[in-house]
């Protein structure tokens, strides 16, 4: 059994990222089409590359061989958008990389981090100073941050001017095997999350993985769960590689899986941008996990929900006659390690015990997978193989009421006998 050691010496720094101190190192590079609009998307995957992200988004710019009718060279204004957090940490990084080889210097627009600013009037703010600083439509975004990042300025890229071009810049590992791929932005309402949003492409996705240096232990589970999600849906080479693990938040260890994960994404998305069928996969697990959230009032940190719902659905698939049972016990048994590791035990224990049949059922029929006001979820089969339900032509099947609900008595008593057993 592998045992990680955490290593993450930058661990709340404010002072800025000292690239020197770093070698930079491309360790994966490639470009697919996202077939519906036919487009295509670069990804860049490497190490220390922060520096030089300038270097990858400026040729797509057609930087520094466009000229304009005047021979002149056309100078794009480029802007960051951060939260507070990021900004302090690698917005100067960024911003170097592009003021060494283009002229003018990017603008760099700071929102308070946290989901509470992913909202309509923070993409109206940013608009507004993208308009002050004179941004035409040769201009372009990046979104240098996790997910709230990610999502709000590709919303802000889709609408502003009626579209410019974006790149992403993770820093979260959420961000960097999952929301940064797949052009899905959005923004938070009163009446619910990512309730308004476009499909809306980045032109290319430049991951730095010594950005997770500084990432907290929460936000690192919060991508790992993400992570043993692609090995049960697409992947069991990676779902046994992960298996070995005791512990899974030391980055040094678990970045190695990152380009894995983003070929995932990649391939998937390229052939359903929309969700109308195989990227439905990557629901699986959120059904049950956004329940369990939103019970939580978004207490419980994503990647524990998530975790959750995989054990639950996992349990719901196998009672259906379709999960492998020996396999649903092997990603129980992996599972309930990343659980033991993540922490917030009284609060998975408070939150389960919270759960209302009612609420629990009409949650289940708002999700976006649910038709006819049946439940209906993504689930594997075996490990790395999700289920095609032939019948229904679909990678979605309707699950009963009345399992899905047992499913939460079922998670309930393994919380309590394996667990919380070990919680001190
Ligand atoms: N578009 C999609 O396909 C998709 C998929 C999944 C999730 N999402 C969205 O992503 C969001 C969650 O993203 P997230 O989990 O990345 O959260 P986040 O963007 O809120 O980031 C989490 C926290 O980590 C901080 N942070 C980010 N990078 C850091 C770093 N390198 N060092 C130190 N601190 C750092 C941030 O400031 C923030 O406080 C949700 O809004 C969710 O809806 C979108």
């Amino acid at each position: 059994m592998k045992k990680m050691v955490a290593n993450r010496s930058h661990e709340g720094s404010s002072n800025g990222f000292d690239s020197s101190l770093k070698q930079s190192r491309v360790l994966e590079r490639f470009t697919f089409l996202i077939s519906r609009v036919m487009e295509k998307c670069e990804i860049v995957i490497g190490e220390g590359i922060l520096p030089e992200i300038s270097s990858f988004v400026l040729p797509h710019l057609g930087y520094p061989s466009e000229r304009n009718s005047h021979g002149e060279e056309d100078e794009h204004s480029v802007a960051i958008i951060s939260d507070s957090r990021v900004s302090k940490i690698y917005g100067k990084t960024l911003t170097d990389s592009f003021s060494k080889i283009h002229t003018r210097p990017p603008t760099l627009i700071s929102f308070p981090f946290g989901e509470a600013s992913k909202t309509l009037e923070t993409a109206a703010r940013i608009t507004s100073k993208l308009s002050t600083i004179g941004m035409d439509r040769q201009g372009c975004l990046l979104a240098l941050g996790g997910g709230v990042v990610g999502d709000l300025a590709g919303f802000v890229a889709s609408i502003y001017k009626r579209g410019v071009a974006y790149y992403q810049v993770p820093t979260t590992l959420l961000a960097q095997v999952d929301s940064s791929i797949g052009g899905k932005t959005a923004v938070n309402t009163e009446w619910g999350k990512n309730q308004l949003g476009t499909f809306y492409q980045p032109k290319g996705v430049f991951i730095d993985t010594y950005t997770l240096e500084t990432l907290p232990k929460e936000e690192v589970m919060n991508g790992v769960s993400e992570m043993i999600k692609y090995g049960v849906v697409a992947d069991k080479e990676m779902f046994w590689q992960l298996f070995k693990y005791e512990t899974f938040y030391d980055t040094s260890e678990i970045k190695k899986f990152i380009p894995r994960c983003c070929k995932i994404k990649a391939e998937i998305v390229s052939e359903d941008e929309r969700e109308h069928g195989l990227r439905s996969a990557l629901n699986y697990g959120h059904t049950i996990g956004h329940v369990l959230e939103a019970s939580s009032r978004y207490s419980l940190a994503h990647g524990i929900a998530v975790a959750l719902g995989m054990i639950a659905e996992g349990w719901i698939s196998k009672e259906l006659g379709i999960f492998d049972s020996n396999e649903a016990i092997q990603q129980e048994e992996l599972l309930q390690r990343f659980l033991s590791d993540a922490g917030q035990k009284r609060k998975i224990f408070a939150t389960l015990g919270s759960i209302k049949k009612s609420r629990a059922i009409s949650l289940a029929l708002s999700d976006k997978k649910s038709i006819q006001r049946k439940i209906r979820m993504s689930l594997p089969e075996r490990i790395g193989r999700i289920h095609f339900e032939e019948k229904e032509n679909s990678y979605t099947i309707s699950v009963p009421s009345n399992i899905y609900i047992s499913s939460f008595r079922y998670l309930e008593g393994l919380v309590r006998s394996t667990i919380m057993k070990n919680h001190n």
